[in-house]
């Protein structure tokens, strides 16, 4: 059978939690491989541990799969978050969002010690930008967001779903936002904050610790981490 490198991927991080850890459970394709291999293990090897989902998909799967969950109520740090991206830069800096999971996502990462991200080699980019970056806006006025975003330099999409606009967990939209290449991501990242009427951005700078890379081949790499400048 050929490997599947997101499954591979997903695994090899669930292989690495411990028991006792607080777990950030990512979402997406390749998360969702990790969190059935962590219930697999909570089932054959009785690996204590307690997990924080990004999404109510996430949420959901983990509860059918008897995984127990956990929250920001009951605790203030995360060990490890597995989770996905869209592209990855040699910086380690992100793009995720592309299921809209992106707020806590992010919120997650910031309160993990460490951040680990499974991607196939498709995401791996040399600049970021060609996949449309998410971003999470408010309802209220958010044409008005759009025309901001836009004078950032994109071409910014409302995201739709079947049923009418794409409507996130936390009850926002999201614009779809074709930078092309990002020249800068953590620069860019802090414009987009600063936009009135943004809720949260899809750069992830400075947050993913490790990166594990699935090949097709079956193997799975661990990319080096990039050098800290200044
Ligand atoms: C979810 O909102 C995203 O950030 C995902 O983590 C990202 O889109 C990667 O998804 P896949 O693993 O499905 O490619």
């Amino acid at each position: 059978m050929t490997p599947n490198p997101k499954k591979s991927a997903g695994e090899h991080a669930a292989n690495c939690v411990t028991h006792d850890m607080i777990v950030g459970l990512g979402t997406g394709s390749t998360a969702y491989f990790a969190i059935v291999r962590l219930a697999e293990r909570i089932r054959e090897e009785a690996l204590r541990i307690r997990c924080i989902p990004t999404s109510e998909r996430s949420a959901t799967l983990a509860r059918e799969l008897g995984i127990p969950l956990t929250g920001f109520d009951e605790v203030l740090h995360v060990d490890v978050t597995i989770d996905g991206a869209d592209e990855v830069d040699p910086a380690f800096n992100l793009i995720k969002g592309g299921g809209g999971a992106l707020l806590r996502e992010k919120f997650v990462a910031c309160a993990s010690e460490t951040e680990l991200i499974i991607v196939d080699e498709s995401k791996l980019k040399a600049r970021l930008g060609a996949f449309p970056l998410p971003v999470e806006v408010v309802p209220f006025g958010w044409q008005v967001t759009r025309r901001r975003l836009r004078d950032l330099g994109c071409d910014a999409r409302f995201r739709a779903s079947d049923n009418g606009p794409f409507v996130t967990d936390n009850g926002n939209y999201i614009l779809d936002c074709s930078f092309r290449v990002i020249q800068d991501p953590p620069a860019l990242e802090r414009a987009i904050a600063g936009t009135c009427g943004v809720v949260e951005c899809g750069i992830f700078s400075g947050l993913a610790t490790r990166i594990l890379v699935g090949r097709s081949d079956g193997t799975v790499e661990e990319r080096a981490e990039p050098e800290k400048s200044g």
